[in-house]
């Protein structure tokens, strides 16, 4: 049984604690911490988490032998400091997305998790999909050849603007840059511009289009957005010998002898493709259940969780890569090295430009429904 403390209690936090009373048998909320604690309580009513007990810091819990797991749920830029001082203390970590506020922050993270020999994950919960899932699967099945091209799109539509303004490459496309990393592995270098078209209170971006390019010669298109009207998401992967995509679809093409596709499809290829596809299972747990049942999983059995630290750096490292080409006007070399201004703490806040100054922000942002949390994009295929 995992004791589990959650910090920050606001909007994120609903789906990590539904998460953890899916499996009531393997872990229990012990302890709901926020400096807003009215907050923590609030949580602990909705729930009836009878056992859990209410702070304001998590000072208070870090020698509280009867707490095994610090869930942080916090802003960005305190997740760093709370989880090493959980990890030093010898709890286990499970943080949400972004990783922390910067490269270097990620390492000491990363640095503490293994001196601890405690665990430590980060959120990535569009892994736990049955789209990303199966699309993966298929792709490990090596059926479509070499890998030649990815079409990332993460498009959404912001009609109001939220407290962090906007910054779609680190918000929103978060998600579909951890994926893309996750199934074709991580790229050498990175081209990008971003700009802000239609959000005129943000200081960041609300559009970017970024080029990955990747050491086998392949390239990944990602375009992330806060304007596309409507919420289209979507990963088209173009191998040698057929594309599949989430939402799930396959397309194989024959070449004619002098190269030009012919009419005709290679349906054989394509048969395969779906029958492969139709056999992988459907997730038992999907979503931040799916990715808290693999977490709970990994500390039961003493084994590594799907998106451990090195894994969480990564979308970050590639968002910074993202932003540090646009800001300079240049191709970035990957990995970016700890003597970089942008892997230090502070470094890309200085350099990144402010497309418009912020005229208004709101305190204590209470719609809860409002996040995008991504969604299985597969629909019963
Ligand atoms: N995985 C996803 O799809 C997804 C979606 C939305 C948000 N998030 C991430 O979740 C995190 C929280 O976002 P949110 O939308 O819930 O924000 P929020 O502002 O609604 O909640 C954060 C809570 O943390 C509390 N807090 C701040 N500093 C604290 C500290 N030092 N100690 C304890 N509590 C503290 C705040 O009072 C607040 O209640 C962010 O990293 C965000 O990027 C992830």
């Amino acid at each position: 049984m995992q004791r589990i403390a959650i910090i920050g209690t606001g909007n994120i936090s609903h789906n990590h604690i539904q998460g953890y009373l899916e499996f009531p048998d393997r872990s229990q909320i012990v302890a709901l911490v926020d400096i807003y604690p009215e907050k923590a309580e609030e949580k602990k009513k909705h729930y009836g988490l009878v056992n859990a007990k209410i702070y304001s810091n998590h000072q208070d819990i870090l020698n509280d032998p009867s707490i095994d797991v610090f869930d942080i749920c916090t802003p960005p830029y305190v997740h760093a400091a709370i989880s090493i001082d959980a990890l030093n203390a010898g709890k286990h970590v499970l943080c949400e997305k972004p990783m922390a506020a910067s490269l270097q922050e990620c390492d000491a993270m990363i640095n503490a998790a293994k001196s601890s020999g405690k665990t430590l994950s980060i959120i990535a919960q569009n892994r736990f999909t049955d789209a990303f899932w199966r699309l993966k699967k298929v792709l490990e099945s090596n059926q479509i050849g070499k890998i030649c091209h990815a079409q990332v799109d993460s498009f959404w539509w912001r009609g109001t603007w939220e407290k962090e303004g906007g910054g779609c490459t680190l918000n929103h496309a978060v998600h579909h840059i951890d994926a893309i990393q996750w199934m074709l592995g991580f790229p050498t270098e990175v081209v990008a511009i971003t700009t802000n078209v239609s959000h005129d209170n943000a200081e960041v971006e609300d559009l970017s289009a970024a080029i990955f390019k990747y050491d086998t010669g392949a390239l990944t298109q990602l375009t992330a957005s806060v304007v596309h009207h409507g919420e289209d998401q979507k990963i088209v992967i173009q191998g040698e010998k057929a594309r599949i995509s989430a939402p799930w679809d396959k397309f194989a093409s024959i070449a004619a002898p002098n190269g030009f596709p012919i009419e005709a499809r290679d349906t054989s290829l394509e048969n395969q493709l779906e029958d492969s596809y139709q056999t992988i299972p459907r997730l038992n747990w999907t979503l931040h259940t799916g990715q808290i049942d693999n977490f709970l999983h990994a500390l039961q059995t003493g084994t590594a969780p799907l998106v451990d630290g090195p894994q969480g750096k990564r979308s970050l490292e590639l968002i910074t890569a993202i932003y540090k080409s646009a800001i300079t006007r240049s191709i970035v070399s990957l990995p970016i090295s700890a003597s970089d201004p942008y892997y230090q703490t502070g470094g890309l806040v200085k350099m990144a430009p402010h497309f418009f100054e912020k005229s208004a922000s709101v305190e204590n942002f209470a719609n809860e429904d409002a996040i995008p949390l991504g969604k299985d994009m597969d629909k019963g295929a």
